[in-house]
């Protein structure tokens, strides 16, 4: 590992309790080494890549781009749940550049191979004569693949945890999802580091009062609360009563839950409405983020309202972290502290992060 690198990953200091903890310097919001090693390091485990109702016949593919690493699920003509790297094994082109869709093999369009939905290479133009080339070997390099609720996940390594056990306690214990549908999906780019997104998002509530006005009516803030996992959290908010809230409220129910699962995944969920977000990096100073809203049987009305309530809150933190990636820019800021009321979910990410990054440095060394 490079000096430098290294340098910069042991001035974390993660074995100090939050009252005295700082945050991960400045330098790891923008150095392109460390957003690298990121991508390999920490983007290298379950990653939600596409929704169930997109994939329910056989033939039906989406794929996706995480940190750079492209990927294809699909159903094969078993209805079997496949993935796949998403690089032809000729000369690297993706295999499938649409998002979504249904066919009955992949076809690279660079030199037209072809592999089926198994990912076996069946067909090759031109490729005779080529000396210890065995075809079977030479198909899409398969992934580890699975479900939660309506999210479709992949593991681009050997997984130490199944997926039920990476996300617990998640899927015992968010509300009730099972009769929510996929409504619509919105997809924003963000002028920050991943990982400024994330810590606006785990803040516990800090930043709702002043950078959302509008939440703060339907957020019980003084009860807010997070609460720590192995490989995430989550933030709890009760919501006010029906009574206080603002008669334009669409979100209503007892409590808001807002999960995180590490590295960049969101699962925001009220009474009959909810919302995924999967953040990716698209550099060290860029982000996109993925919505994904699902309801239960309100009238078209009130799901576009609710739509338009999630975009403004969007919108208000897309701001809010922009400010934050110039910020951090400036010579005067390195590190800040933790406030030890709110911000444990912060803290938690960074450790987890330092984690990632430390052991994947140790295997290279
Ligand atoms: S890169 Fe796919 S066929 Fe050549
Ligand atoms: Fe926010």
């Amino acid at each position: 590992m490079a000096n430098a690198l290294s340098n910069l990953l042991s001035r974390f200091d993660p074995t100090l309790p939050l009252d005295c903890a700082r945050t991960i310097p400045a330098a790891w919001y923008f150095d392109s080494d460390l957003a690298e090693m990121e991508r390999l390091a920490v983007f290298a485990g379950w990653q939600a890549v596409a929704r169930t109702d997109q994939l329910t016949k056989p033939g039906e593919f989406a794929t996706a781009d995480v940190a750079g690493e492209p990927f294809v699920v699909l159903r094969d003509e078993g209805n079997n749940l496949r993935a796949f790297h998403n690089v032809c094994r000729h000369r690297a082109a993706v295999v499938m550049p649409e998002p979504f869709g249904t066919v009955d093999r992949l076809r690279c369009r660079y030199h037209g191979w072809t592999y089926d939905l198994q990912g076996r290479l069946r067909g090759l133009p031109e490729f005779d004569g080529v000396c210890d080339f065995p075809r079977d070997n030479n198909g899409l390099i398969p992934l580890a693949v699975d479900v939660w609720g309506p999210t479709v996940w992949v593991h681009p390594g050997t997984p130490s945890f199944s997926l039920q056990e990476y996300l617990k306690p998640l899927p015992t214990q968010c509300n009730d999802i099972s009769a929510l549908k996929w409504s619509a999906r919105k997809e924003y780019e963000v002028a920050c580091n991943w990982k400024a997104y994330v810590d606006n998002y785990l803040d516990g509530g800090y930043h709702v009062n002043t950078v959302h006005p509008g939440l703060a009516g339907v957020l019980d803030y003084t009860e807010y609360r997070t609460e720590l996992f192995d490989h995430g959290s989550v933030q709890i908010s009760p919501i006010v009563s029906a009574d206080d809230v603002p008669a334009s409220a669409v979100r209503t129910g007892m409590v808001a839950q807002y999960w995180w699962i590490f590295p960049n995944f969101m699962v925001n969920i009220y009474q009959g409405v909810m919302d995924t977000n999967v953040v990716l990096p698209l550099g060290p100073d860029r982000c996109k983020v993925i919505f994904d809203f699902y309801f239960a049987d309100q009238p078209p009305d009130y799901i576009l309202q609710s739509i338009e309530v999630a975009d403004r809150v969007q919108l208000e933190d897309m701001e809010i972290c922009a400010e934050v990636q110039r910020g951090l820019r400036s010579r005067t800021y390195d590190t800040g502290r933790y406030s030890v009321k709110r911000e444990a979910g912060v803290y938690q990410f960074h450790r987890m992060l330092h984690q990632s990054l430390i052991s994947d440095a140790s295997h290279k060394r």
